[in-house]
């Protein structure tokens, strides 16, 4: 591994750490970090080149635009033409944490961060490690999650070694993240603002602020004609290696289901995963069984996915089942990356009765 590693919490930060890393950033290296949501790979938002490494230690299409990390307010005019008011708001409310909002670009950002686009994303987060090391950097730092292109997000810092240790200059572990799941991203390029990407700010929660609020329809509708606004959305993402389905329906009729298909995979002579939550994960008596979280907090499901996802990858599993987790506030975002790691194979069992 080429990058350096340093330790510290976000509690106690290393400062001479954070400015070396800064250093490293202004000179045009790679630096990956912690954020709440997810690990960050970044570099100088503003220098062309960096946001070129960035692609390329990803293996990421460079059509795909990154998303320009802040540590103040301040720094919003300088890199965005006209905030509307609903988006002012927003970031009143919810600055630091884990929105990303997208707003027409000035000419301090170039293309190639934009990925040719004439708006760009900007995000505020709130873990102190982030917020220093962008101070350090110089206020501006382009950072898509430090994962290779394809593999799920990354969320400790042994995720981004595994990826990325030998085409980054540092990655500074900052332990496990808090939420697990990329940030909300809302579009206020348009009159009406558009969810680009469900996140941990649901959409009841946008609206409270926002008024109307509307989904892109590319999360909506699954029939590949329609492309998600975010190009990102569009690659099949987070895929483990082995064949994903999610089984949806009743609780009872999932658990027979799903037990039924490890039966017949056995017989068959493969081997199975299966993702549970830890309410029903012990009634599943064959294949390899992985607690996912408590459907009672949904926030321990969201923080997991993604390490039990990358899990099953060291497994030697020919298929994986998974419940689904349409939970109250957070299901629409671990579903929305769930189904995506399936390619939207989803059996129902309930339509099968009728
Ligand atoms: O939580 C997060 O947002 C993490 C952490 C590191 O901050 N970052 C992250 O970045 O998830 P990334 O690059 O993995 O995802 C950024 C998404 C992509 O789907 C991209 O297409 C979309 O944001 N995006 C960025 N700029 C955009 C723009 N100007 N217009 C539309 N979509 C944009
Ligand atoms: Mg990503």
């Amino acid at each position: 591994m080429k990058a350096i590693l340093v330790t510290m919490t976000p509690e106690h930060l290393n400062i001479e750490a954070l400015k070396q890393a800064g250093q490293i950033l202004k000179d045009g290296g790679l630096v990956a970090f912690p954020t709440e949501t997810v690990y960050g790979l970044g570099g100088n938002a503003l220098d062309p080149k960096a946001s070129m490494k960035i692609y390329a230690a990803k293996g990421r299409p460079s059509d795909n635009p990154l998303i320009v990390h802040i540590a103040d307010l301040d720094s919003l005019p300088a890199i965005v033409k006209n905030i509307p008011s609903k988006a002012s708001a927003l970031a009143e409310k919810y600055w630091p944490g884990p929105l990303t909002m997208i707003f027409q670009k000035t000419d301090l950002v170039p293309l190639e961060t934009t990925g040719g686009l004439d708006s760009v994303a900007v995000r505020f987060p709130s873990d102190p490690i982030a917020q220093s090391l962008i101070r350090f950097a110089g206020g501006y730092v382009a950072a898509p999650s430090a994962n290779t292109s394809g593999r799920p997000s990354p969320t400790m810092a042994e995720h981004v070694e595994e990826d990325l240790g030998d085409a980054v200059d540092m990655i500074i572990d900052g332990g496990p993240v808090g939420i697990g799941l990329e940030s909300t991203i809302v579009d206020f390029t348009e009159e009406i603002p558009v969810v680009l990407r469900p996140g941990y700010i649901s959409l009841e929660m946008l609206r409270e602020t926002l008024g109307e609020v509307r989904m892109d329809r590319g999360l909506l509708i699954t029939d590949s004609k329609v492309h998600p606004k975010a190009p990102g959305m569009k690659y099949r993402h987070y895929a483990p290696k082995a064949d994903l389905s999610i089984v949806e329906g009743r609780e009872e009729e999932v658990i027979a289901r799903i037990n039924q298909m490890a039966e017949k995979a056995r017989e068959e002579g493969k081997t199975v995963g299966i993702i549970a939550a830890e309410e029903t994960a012990e009634r599943y008596p064959v294949g390899i069984v992985k607690t996912i979280g408590k459907r009672s907090e949904e926030e321990t499901i969201a923080r997991h996915l993604y390490e039990v996802l990358r899990e099953f990858d060291k497994c030697q599993v020919n298929e994986i089942y998974s419940e689904a987790f349409y939970t109250p506030r957070m299901g629409q975002a671990i579903m929305n990356r769930l189904l995506k790691a399936a390619g939207h194979k989803i059996i129902k069992t309930q339509e099968e009765q009728k």
